[in-house]
C-alpha cells in the first residue's frame, strides 16, 4: 500500500512534465501521425543487403555488420550454422573471415580451445543491413570527422 501511494505521488509528479513535452494528439512515433485506434498500412520489408561487400565500422570496437543474407541460419543448443563458415577450421573452404580472438576469451581473458559461450549467440551483436531509408536519423559523428575538425580549428 505504502509503495502504491508512492507511485501516485510520482506519477502526480510526472505526468504534467510529460504531457507538456508533445502537444495533444500529437506523439512523435514511428506511428506518425495515425490515431492510437487506427492500424497503419504496413509499408513493404525492404531486402537484407546481400552484397558481400564489407562494410567500415564506425569506431574500433564495433561488431561488424553481416554483409549477406542470414536467413535460416540457426544458432542453437545443437548447431551454429554461423560457425561452420566462421570457425578456424572452416575458412579455408569458406573464404569467410574467422572469428577474431576475443571470441575465444573467456571473462577473465583465458583463451578457450573453442569459441567461448558468450560470443556464441553471434546475432547478439552482428546484424544484416536492410536496403532501405533509415526511420529515424542517426546523429553518430565518427571520431575521425571530430578530430579533423578539431585541427582545423586549431591551425587557425
Ligand atoms: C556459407 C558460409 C557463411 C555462413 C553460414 C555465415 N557466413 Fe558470415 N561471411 C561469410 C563470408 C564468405 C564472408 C565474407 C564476405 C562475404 O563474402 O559475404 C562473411 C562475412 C561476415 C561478416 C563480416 C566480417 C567483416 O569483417 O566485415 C560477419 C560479421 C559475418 N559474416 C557474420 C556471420 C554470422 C553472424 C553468421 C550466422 C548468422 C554468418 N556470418 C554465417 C560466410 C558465411
Ligand atoms: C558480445 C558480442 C559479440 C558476439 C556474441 C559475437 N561477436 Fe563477432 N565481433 C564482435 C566485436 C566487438 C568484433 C570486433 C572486435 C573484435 O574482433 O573483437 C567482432 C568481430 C567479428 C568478426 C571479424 C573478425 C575480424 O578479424 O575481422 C567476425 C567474422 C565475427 N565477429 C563473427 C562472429 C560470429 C560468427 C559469432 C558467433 C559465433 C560472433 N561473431 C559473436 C562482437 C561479437
Amino acid at each position: 500500500m505504502k509503495n502504491l501511494i508512492k507511485i501516485g505521488m510520482l506519477l502526480s509528479v510526472l505526468l504534467p512534465v510529460t504531457s507538456s513535452l508533445a502537444a495533444p494528439g500529437e506523439v512523435a512515433t514511428l506511428r506518425e501521425k495515425t490515431s492510437i485506434d487506427q492500424q497503419k498500412k504496413p509499408g513493404i520489408i525492404p531486402k537484407v543487403i546481400n552484397s558481400d561487400i564489407k562494410q567500415a565500422r564506425n569506431y574500433p570496437m564495433q561488431p561488424p555488420v553481416i554483409p549477406h543474407k542470414t536467413r535460416n541460419y540457426e544458432v542453437n543448443l545443437n548447431t551454429n550454422k554461423c560457425m561452420s563458415c566462421h570457425s578456424r577450421q572452416r575458412t579455408e573452404e569458406s573464404q569467410a573471415p574467422m572469428v577474431s580472438v576475443t571470441h575465444f576469451m573467456d571473462r577473465d581473458g583465458n583463451f578457450l580451445a573453442e569459441i567461448s559461450p558468450r560470443r556464441y549467440f553471434c546475432n547478439q551483436c552482428h546484424v544484416t543491413q536492410l536496403d532501405t531509408k533509415p526511420p529515424v536519423e542517426n546523429e553518430f559523428i565518427d571520431m575521425h570527422a571530430i578530430m579533423k575538425q578539431k585541427s582545423q580549428t586549431a591551425q587557425k
